[in-house]
């Protein structure tokens, strides 16, 4: 056989790529609505699974207001809105997901959560679903460990905004299998369109490693006193092009998930660059957790 033709008939054999049609995201808040926004916004069916009525709510309006945003920037045109609109679907049952090829666990950074919505999606999905989270700093092992498929579970983690950021962090376990990563990757690069870096399953990925150093590095310069928060941010906007400045990124994330985060780096590689400083222990113990609370190192309507 010439080699053109043994090209042609291995390829014939390729097993084809089961595809992902139909995504269900578990948690509703800033990370997972958007998310579900992303997978809408390309026409995939997607669920989204949440606590209660309130919550399920809470996420329709983000998507929503996300979505017009978009379109009031001009860089989403009406119909793709309606579009995302019309394939994304909420819920209160995680027997919703049933029949998703590919569910994304996006709830709060608390492990004891995560496991037990990893046990849940195990339970309700096909065997041959995939199971993703969105986690910033937990071990992808750690969820596949109490499911019953560790091999078909990695870690999708996206950025804030996710309809914004084009940046995916495939995060692969010890168990997660090449196939698993191949199909999430081709997923997130030819239907979602994101742009995807591979990374070992330890805590801060490769972002977040970076990141958050730095971000914990801006609050103890702001807690000493001789710069204001204004200053600080405005160093890095206009003397390194940042789109935006350390503390009103933290007050975007989340201060306490930049807390957990910077938690799990010193468990996992001590270091006095990744401890949290006191004044963000102190913000986040008052409820100032920045942007979703109204206040944070600045005031939000
Ligand atoms: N859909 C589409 N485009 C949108 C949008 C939406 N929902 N919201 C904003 N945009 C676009 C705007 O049209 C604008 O585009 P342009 O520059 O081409 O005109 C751009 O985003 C900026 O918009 P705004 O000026 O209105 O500013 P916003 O406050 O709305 O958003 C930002 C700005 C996109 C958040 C930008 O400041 C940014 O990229 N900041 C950095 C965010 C970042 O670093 N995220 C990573 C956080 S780390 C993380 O998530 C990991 C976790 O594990 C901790």
């Amino acid at each position: 056989m010439s080699t053109e033709a043994s090209a042609l008939a291995s390829k014939e054999f390729e097993p084809p790529v089961e595809p992902i049609s139909k995504v269900g995201v578990i948690g509703g808040g800033t990370m997972g609505s958007g998310i579900a926004e992303v997978c809408a916004r390309v026409g995939l069916d997607t669920v989204v699974v949440e606590v209660d009525d309130d919550a399920v709510e809470a996420a329709r309006k983000t998507i929503e207001n996300s979505l017009k945003k978009a379109v009031s920037r001009n860089k989403l045109p009406a119909a793709t809105r309606d579009l995302a609109m019309s394939c994304v679907s909420f819920s209160t049952d995680m027997g919703d997901l049933a029949d998703c090829d590919l569910a994304i666990e996006a709830v709060i950074e608390s492990l004891e959560e995560k496991l037990s919505v990893f046990r849940a999606m195990d339970k309700v999905l096909a065997p041959n679903a995939i199971l993703a989270t969105n986690t910033s700093s937990i071990p992808v092992i750690t969820l596949g460990s109490v499911t019953s498929r560790s091999d078909m579970v990695l870690g999708m983690h996206f950025f804030n905004p996710a309809p914004v950021q084009p940046l995916v962090e495939l995060v692969r376990s010890l168990n997660t299998t090449s196939d698993t990563m191949e199909r999430v990757d081709r997923f997130a690069v030819e239907v979602l369109g994101k742009r995807v870096i591979r990374c070992r399953d330890r805590a801060g990925f490769v972002v977040n490693r970076l990141l958050i150093p730095y971000l914990l590095d801006a609050i103890r310069m702001f807690d000493e006193g001789k710069v204001s928060a204004a200053d600080i941010d405005s160093g890095m906007m206009y003397g390194c092009g940042h789109p935006m400045g350390p503390l009103t990124l933290c007050d975007l994330i989340g201060l306490d998930t930049v807390e957990a985060v910077a938690d799990v780096l010193y468990e996992e590689f001590k270091g006095s660059h990744n401890a949290p400083p006191p004044l963000l222990r102190r913000m986040v113990a008052a409820g100032h957790l920045g942007r979703k609370t109204g206040r944070g190192f600045y005031e939000y309507d």
